[in-house]
């Protein structure tokens, strides 16, 4: 499905809080919530959250990086294409986005999943997956190969609660340094509760939707204060962006 075009006034608002240079090192912490901050109705469930312009705008952040970095759970349940569909004069990455995706305990089925489709089609790129160094025998995927892909070993386990700089030094050393983290809820509580910051931006999409008690949540556990927060609003949904106070 084709994306409807960028609300014009997003480029400026966003225009702070995005890479200049996708080459530069610059994470951006990103989701769609509702207003009781929840990004799923529920546990293994795909939710359309957001309307179809902040969809636009995904993409659109999306040509601004170098890589795109979510969670095996999010994998599993939602199948993502994982790629950028937006196009324009302001692509800052031609080549494409790189899906990374962590998976300590090699449980994704790459060979089956639409992302691996889309790649046959010259539609999306390979994904890296990050493993644990403890799988000496990773699930044998010609195509992640022939399609460029890899499985990178990481000490992920052992250091578990602790691994964000592992995650992002070895990312750095692939010559990947701008990198937009999309989820899901286990990913972004702990880069907001990390006690080293992780990130240089935050933007949140919000909309006018209650998920419920049982809905996938984020809520980080300690209180988080920002800076430069701006809002944007538009025929659905308010973004948010900000930066973690230093
Ligand atoms: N609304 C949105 O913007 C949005 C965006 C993305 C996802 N989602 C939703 O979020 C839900 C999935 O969230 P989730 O919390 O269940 O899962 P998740 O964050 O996608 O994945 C969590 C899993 O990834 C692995 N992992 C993550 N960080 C790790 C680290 N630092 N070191 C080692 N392993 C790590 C662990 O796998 P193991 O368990 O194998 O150890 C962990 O259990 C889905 O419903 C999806 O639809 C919503």
């Amino acid at each position: 499905m084709s994306l409807p075009p960028l609300p014009t006034s997003l480029k400026p608002f966003l225009k702070p809080y995005l890479p200049s240079n996708s080459n530069d090192n610059h994470i951006t912490l990103t989701y769609a919530q509702s207003l009781d901050s929840r990004i799923a109705l529920k546990r293994g469930l795909q939710t359309k959250i957001s309307h179809l312009e902040t969809k636009t705008m995904t993409h659109y952040i999306r040509s601004k990086h170098q890589a795109i970095l979510v969670g095996i759970n999010t994998v599993l349940v939602d199948d993502p294409k994982l790629n950028c569909r937006y196009n324009d004069e302001d692509n800052l990455n031609l080549n494409g986005i790189r899906p990374i995706i962590i998976d300590p305990s090699n449980k994704w089925n790459y060979d089956d999943s639409q992302l691996s489709k889309i790649c046959e089609k010259g539609e999306g790129i390979s994904p890296f997956i990050l493993i644990d160094e403890s799988i000496t025998d990773p699930k044998n995927s010609n195509k992640l190969k022939e399609q460029g892909g890899k499985y990178i070993s990481l000490p992920l386990l052992k250091n578990r609660k602790n691994n964000w700089e592992i995650i992002i030094k070895k990312l750095n050393e692939l010559g990947i340094n701008s990198i937009m983290i999309e989820g899901g809820s286990t990913i972004i509580n702990e880069i907001l509760e990390y006690p080293k910051k992780i990130y240089d931006v935050l933007i949140i999409t919000i909309a006018p939707i209650f998920l419920g008690k049982e809905g996938v949540e984020v809520s980080p556990n300690k209180q988080i204060e920002f800076s430069n927060v701006n809002w944007w609003t538009g025929i659905q949904d308010s973004v948010m962006c900000c930066t973690p106070k230093e």
